[in-house]
């Protein structure tokens, strides 16, 4: 899986930054000899020209494009390089990380699973949203060793909630212990078992049904419709739910009959068929980011 996502969304399907320049000069070559300023604009050469930007450029041939031109509404993406990621995570995602999400980062990904974790930018984003939303009551579906876990907590106000569902208690008790130095257990109600049977009961508890401010699915990919009907009953109005690994490795674009694993090939169908329902939903508003491995957020509106 590692090796098949590296494949395809660090390697041969993205566009390396060299020959981006490339696409870059041929787009100017195309649009007729039209050069670029560095604020984003068009700029026309006709002769005698006395636009400062203009002037700035040293000649014709050697005028460098603006980095935004050669982008439509089908290829603006930055998900183009390792070293941009790098940039991301050195630039404004470690620096901010807590240090027992660091601690537990590190030891996870010794874990053989290692690579099931949440990534830093992603679990950044959902600590954001969280705070954005003022939620104080949520649930995660799929807690591993509990880095989302965490980030949520942290994101929580001192009397926020998050019930953490998850089938592997063994995994969640390697994280319980960062949980605690960062002085978040009394916001964590985990509970063992699958996330239907759980989500069932949260149901019937009191103040469950239309109760929930957030929620995060990072569990069993072909159940993530059923955790949608159960979600869409357990989060409130205007609440949010967010599903992770919505793009697969980027297997979701992918022509029918490419070859994959088995895994890989009910995953991406099952991950397929969610976003398809997910974009025809009028019971919720819908945004799908290209971060991390494609991440999903849903806001109830009905
Ligand atoms: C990708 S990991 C979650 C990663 C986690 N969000 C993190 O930040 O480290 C998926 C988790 O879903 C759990 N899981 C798989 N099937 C499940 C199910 N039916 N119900 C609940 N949890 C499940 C697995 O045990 C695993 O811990």
């Amino acid at each position: 899986m590692v090796l098949l996502y590296k494949a395809l969304v660090g390697g041969s399907m993205v566009h390396q930054p060299r020959q981006r320049l490339v696409d870059i000069y041929r787009h100017v070559e195309a649009v007729g000899g039209r050069t670029l300023d560095r604020t984003n604009s068009f700029l026309p050469t006709t002769p005698g020209t006395t636009s400062p930007s203009r002037a700035m450029a040293p000649s014709g041939d050697n005028t460098v494009a603006n980095v935004h031109s050669g982008i439509d509404s089908t290829n603006k993406t930055l998900l183009k390089s390792d070293a941009l990621y790098t940039y991301i995570l050195d630039t404004t995602v470690f620096p901010r990380e807590h240090e027992c999400m660091r601690d537990l980062r590190l030891i996870t990904d010794k874990h053989p699973w290692g690579y099931m974790q949440s990534s830093s930018d992603e679990a950044q984003l959902l600590g954001m949203l969280i705070k954005m939303a003022g939620a104080k009551k949520t649930i995660e579906v799929g807690v591993f060793t509990g880095y989302s876990l965490l980030a949520t907590a942290l994101a929580l106000p001192e009397d926020g909630k998050v019930v953490a569902i998850d089938t592997d208690r063994e995994c969640y008790e390697v994280g319980r212990p960062f949980i605690e130095k960062a002085g978040m257990a009394h916001k964590v109600d985990f509970r063992e078992g699958t996330g239907l049977e759980r989500l069932d009961e949260l149901l019937v508890e009191d103040d469950g049904a239309a109760s929930y401010d957030f929620a995060f699915v990072d569990a069993d990919k072909p159940n993530y419709v059923r955790y949608h009907e159960q979600l869409l009953k357990l989060v409130r109005v205007g609440g949010t739910i967010i599903y992770d690994n919505t793009l697969w490795g980027g297997t979701v674009a992918l022509p029918a009959g490419t070859p994959m694993s088995d895994l890989d090939t009910r995953f991406s169908a099952a991950l397929r068929d969610l976003n398809a329902k997910l974009a025809a939903d009028p019971r919720i508003e819908v945004c799908q980011l290209a971060i991390a491995d494609g991440v999903t957020i849903c806001r109830r509106i009905v």
